[in-house]
């Protein structure tokens, strides 16, 4: 409860950017949620054998961004399914791939992925002291938040919609961040991953994805 708090203090200190459109179209209603929680495990296995040739359990095959989705929180997996199929996040391959599924089959798969076991990433040689000061500490002249208060302390993430960062593949990570810097994924409600990545320079967002890469998640 009390880091829940502290991030909701932290939203208030953002502020967010002021736009038109809603970052989302998704709002946690209690129907939402339920939906989710109630996901039908079985049917989101069968309907993850079509995204398995991109979204395979164990490390992404090198050069790749596609995302690791094991052990990620449902919610958070829901709502980014949402967000592509809508068009408030955009990305040419999620696009179509969401098109054809209803709620019920995106909270189906987003229940399956999160109930599997997550790979160990490969931990990096060397502890990088930016990335983990900017981890556990963040950067108060930046106006920098640790990314400790939301995604946890080893990178687990928490509900509803704060992703587990730990053991992604490192080059979705960096490129999902430059993303977000650049305003091309605009759809974190509150500007919440915007405001931060803005502040954050290209080799602090190398040194972070190889960081989250190293832990288990
Ligand atoms: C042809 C490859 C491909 C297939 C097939 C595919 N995906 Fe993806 N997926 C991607 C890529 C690439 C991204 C990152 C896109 C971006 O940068 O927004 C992604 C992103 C995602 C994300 C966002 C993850 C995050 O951490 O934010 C989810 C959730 C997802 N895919 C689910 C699925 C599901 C469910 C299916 C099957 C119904 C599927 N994908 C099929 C390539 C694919
Ligand atoms: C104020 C809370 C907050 C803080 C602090 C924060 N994040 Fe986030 N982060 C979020 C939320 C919420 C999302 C999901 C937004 C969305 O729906 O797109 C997110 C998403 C992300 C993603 C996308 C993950 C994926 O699977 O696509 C990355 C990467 C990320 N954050 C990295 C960081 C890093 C690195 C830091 C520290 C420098 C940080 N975050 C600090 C709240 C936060």
């Amino acid at each position: 409860m009390k880091k829940a708090c502290l991030c909701g203090l932290l939203l208030v200190a953002f502020g967010g950017p002021v736009v038109a459109e809603p970052s989302s179209k998704v709002a946690w209603t209690l129907e939402t949620l339920a939906l989710v929680k109630n996901g039908d495990r079985e049917k989101g296995r069968q309907i993850a054998e079509t995204c398995a040739a991109c979204h395979a359990s164990g490390p992404q095959p090198a050069g790749t961004t596609f995302p690791d989705l094991q052990g990620q929180l449902a919610t958070y997996l829901y709502k980014q399914l949402r967000d592509y199929k809508d068009g408030t996040r955009a990305s040419e391959i999620m696009a179509p791939i969401t098109a054809s599924l209803s709620d019920k089959d995106m909270a189906d798969v987003a229940a399956w992925y999160s109930a599997q076991p997550a790979q160990a990433g490969a931990k990096a040689e060397t502890v990088s002291e930016t990335a983990e000061r900017l981890v556990e500490r963040g950067d108060g002249r930046r106006i920098l938040p640790s990314c400790n208060a939301c995604h946890e302390s080893d990178g687990r993430g928490q509900t509803i919609d704060v992703p587990a960062l730990a053991g992604q593949n490192p080059a979705y990570t960096e490129q999902t961040l430059l993303d977000y810097k650049s305003g091309a994924r605009h759809n974190d409600i509150y500007g919440r991953m915007r405001t931060i990545a803005r502040e954050l320079g290209d080799e602090d967002i190398r040194q972070l994805a190889r960081y989250y890469a190293g832990l288990k998640r």
